[in-house]
């Protein structure tokens, strides 16, 4: 187990949900944490963080302006000294459907587009240089969403479905159908996931990606409109439980897996599970000191 204390990171979107419980869970671990976000908040989230002991800087801005990014990620290797860790959290949800007019279909692709595939993108580009330069490896963990990677994708490597509440048969898509937007927006993080992980690999630079269903947060509640059953909220996860589970695969260290789009599924545990077999990619492509 790699001790991160010390090390120093980027966390996206942080001011509410996944991505503070994520910082919140670096801080304590005693990594410096940068964070970004759209909203006000965010300025008192670095004070917050503070109070665990570390450094903290935070920003506000959009993650799809690339003089924000590099703001942030300047700004945090000043602060710190240099970057280890990127966690690209920060993300928007909206409903869009095949038949949308075209004004609606521009604004809706701009916003989710822009957020979830184009912010990833340019912390991607602005930080992995900075990595390289270090010459001290690092992690970069893109959080994407249940809807691509249903059952670990291809179903059958799925590790849990003898506990699964959908039975022998895969998961339907959490998207259903008025999400085509949203679930392109995490599908291409596929590109960035595979890609990146094979070009880094000789940095010992490790690319993962968080899957998770329904997890408690500002976005699940602005989806329901603030009205889910209580049966339904029951089982959605928690935030804290998944930034565990970053702890977690953080602290694997370089020769831990690599190139996985790791599962949470709704009903399960909250917890990293063996790596799956690589389907889409050669093993020995994305093998850090002989592991992947
Ligand atoms: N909550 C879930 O059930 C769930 C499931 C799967 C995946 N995810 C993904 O997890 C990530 C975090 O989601 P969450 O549920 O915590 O959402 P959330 O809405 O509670 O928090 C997202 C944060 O990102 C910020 N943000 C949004 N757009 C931004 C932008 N353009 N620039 C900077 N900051 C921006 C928001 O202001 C907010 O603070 C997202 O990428 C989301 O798609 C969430």
């Amino acid at each position: 187990m790699v001790d991160l204390a010390g090390r120093n990171a980027i966390v996206t979107g942080a001011a509410v949900g996944l991505g503070n419980s994520y910082a919140h869970a670096l801080a304590r671990t005693g990594v410096n944490v940068a964070v970004c976000d759209l909203r006000d908040e965010i300025h008192d989230v670095a004070s917050a963080l503070q109070a665990h002991g570390v450094k903290a800087a935070a920003w506000q801005g959009d993650v799809a302006d690339p003089v924000h990014v590099r703001t942030v990620v300047d700004g945090a290797r000043e602060a710190f000294g240099g970057i280890d860790i990127l966690i690209n959290n920060a993300g928007v949800w909206g409903a869009s459907v095949a038949d949308d007019n075209l004004d609606k279909s521009l604004a809706d692709y701009d916003l989710i587009v822009g957020t979830n595939m184009k912010g990833e993108y340019l912390f991607g580009r602005a930080v992995i240089p900075i990595m390289i330069e270090q010459g001290r490896g690092g992690e970069i963990v893109n959080i994407a969403t249940d809807h691509m990677v249903t059952c670990g994708t291809p179903w059958h490597v799925c590790p849990g479905t003898d506990k699964c509440p959908w039975g022998d048969s895969p998961r339907p898509t959490g998207g259903g159908e008025i999400m085509d937007l949203y679930d392109v927006s995490k599908w291409g993080l596929n590109g960035f996931l595979y890609g990146w992980a094979k070009a880094l690999t000789p940095h010992n630079i490790r690319v993962n990606a968080f899957c998770m269903g329904a997890t408690d947060s500002h976005m699940l509640r602005s989806f329901h409109n603030f009205d889910p059953s209580p049966e339904e909220e029951a089982s959605w996860m928690r935030a804290e439980d998944n930034a565990q589970a970053l702890i977690d695969l953080l602290e694997e260290g370089a020769t831990g897996r690599n190139a996985q789009n790791i599962n949470f599924c709704v009903g399960r545990p909250v917890k990293l599970e063996p790596p799956l077999e690589h389907v889409y990619i050669k093993p020995e492509q994305v093998e850090i000191g002989g592991a992947s």
